[in-house]
């Protein structure tokens, strides 16, 4: 066994040599694999008499594990250096901002109704969806507006032509119907939101034949007024992110709640400048109410046990107001310029945790 020390020597001496993981293993093989230098020694073993083999067997052992350990060191700092060197070679920056910069904008529609949206997401109202073109029933009759109530004619509606089976489809005029179709679909408890395009014939200043709502619902057993105002409250600070705006409930009147009240925040406007927040002046920004137990009967859901409330409000509105946009026709204009001064980049994703606006 004189061999046996200078095999050993050889081996750990290749170990410290090797400059790559694939000559690592080579050494491996030419001392430890199948045909190796030390498993060769220990086939002799067999040959030797019993006294001979429990030295000679200990003492190969011992320098098989030295050399196994010294391949296992040798390798496990080759792999640390080649992940540093690859971690180097891979870093990225990850404050640079995106390159090629972004040139599209987020419109200020789809970004408020985004911020809304997380908002009431938060709060655990679902976002629920309908069609533009509706008919009578859905967007006035179960709503408690029946043929020859004059809240139709407020309405202003695009009608289409008359169908062979008779009555008329027509452009929403309002998100509500999709109240009653959540109603006639699902059972309550209903918690949802619906942001949407509604429809009126009517275009000035402060009217474009087509614009947006968001709508709110609840129904449960137990929601009041009181959930109504808390809801909306919070929903107001949350948005205009200014904690102590003012907000005020003026009994009003829709058809389809019982009782209604309109929803107005307080402004200033000193210097010219409008700024939401305490002052003397108020901004309608909303409408609400208890959802009528005839429009809970309308979808069959019994007035005796269930309640809610619902809203509604123009995002086009609040968005002006929250983004100092004074024409509301600019929002359709499709005016690139505008665009890139109002729009919003799209990675500033609306969250509540990140920040509705950056
Ligand atoms: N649909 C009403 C409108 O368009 C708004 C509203 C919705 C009011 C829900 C009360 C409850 O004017």
């Amino acid at each position: 066994m004189q061999d046996l020390d200078q095999l050993r020597a050889q081996a750990l001496a290749d170990v410290a040599a090797a400059a790559s993981l694939d000559q690592l293993e080579a050494v491996r093989v030419a001392a430890l694999g199948k045909k190796g230098t030390i498993t060769g020694l220990m086939k002799t073993l067999g040959s030797m008499g019993p006294d001979e083999r429990k030295a000679a067997g200990a003492a190969l052992n011992a320098a098989r594990d030295e050399i196994a350990c010294a391949l296992d060191a040798a390798k496990a700092v080759m792999e640390s250096k080649a992940l540093d060197a690859r971690l180097a070679r891979e870093r990225i920056d990850v404050t640079l901002p995106g390159r090629p910069e972004t040139q599209g904008r987020i419109h200020p529609i789809s970004q408020t109704i985004e911020e809304i949206t997380a908002i009431f997401a938060q709060m655990g109202f679902m976002v629920a969806e309908g069609p533009d073109i509706e008919d009578d029933f859905h967007n006035f009759t179960a709503l408690n507006i029946p043929p020859e109530h004059p809240a139709r004619q407020m309405h202003d509606t695009f009608y289409f032509g008359e169908r062979p089976e008779g009555g008329r489809h027509l452009l929403r005029t309002h998100t509500s119907p999709v109240q009653i179709r959540t109603m006639l679909s699902d059972k309550p408890p209903i918690r949802v939101i619906v942001p949407g395009r509604t429809y009126r014939c009517d275009s000035d200043m402060t009217h474009t034949p087509m614009f947006h709502q968001v709508e709110g619902l609840i129904i449960d057993e137990t929601t009041h007024m009181g959930h109504l105002k808390g809801c909306l409250i919070e929903f107001v600070r949350a948005f205009f992110e200014v904690d102590d705006v003012p907000v005020r409930f003026r009994p009003s009147f829709f058809p389809f709640t019982e009782p209604s009240a309109e929803v107005d925040i307080g402004c200033s406007r000193e210097g010219g400048e409008l700024k939401i927040g305490p002052g003397a002046g108020w901004l309608e920004i909303l409408g609400c109410g208890m959802v009528h137990p005839n429009v809970l009967r309308n979808c069959g859901i019994d007035p005796d046990r269930y309640q809610g409330f619902a809203f509604g409000m123009g995002v086009e509105r609040v968005a002006m107001l929250k983004y100092g946009i004074p024409d509301l026709r600019t929002f359709f204009d499709s005016d690139l310029r505008w665009l890139k001064h109002y729009g919003f980049v799209p990675l500033d994703v609306p969250t509540l945790s990140g920040g509705l606006t950056r």
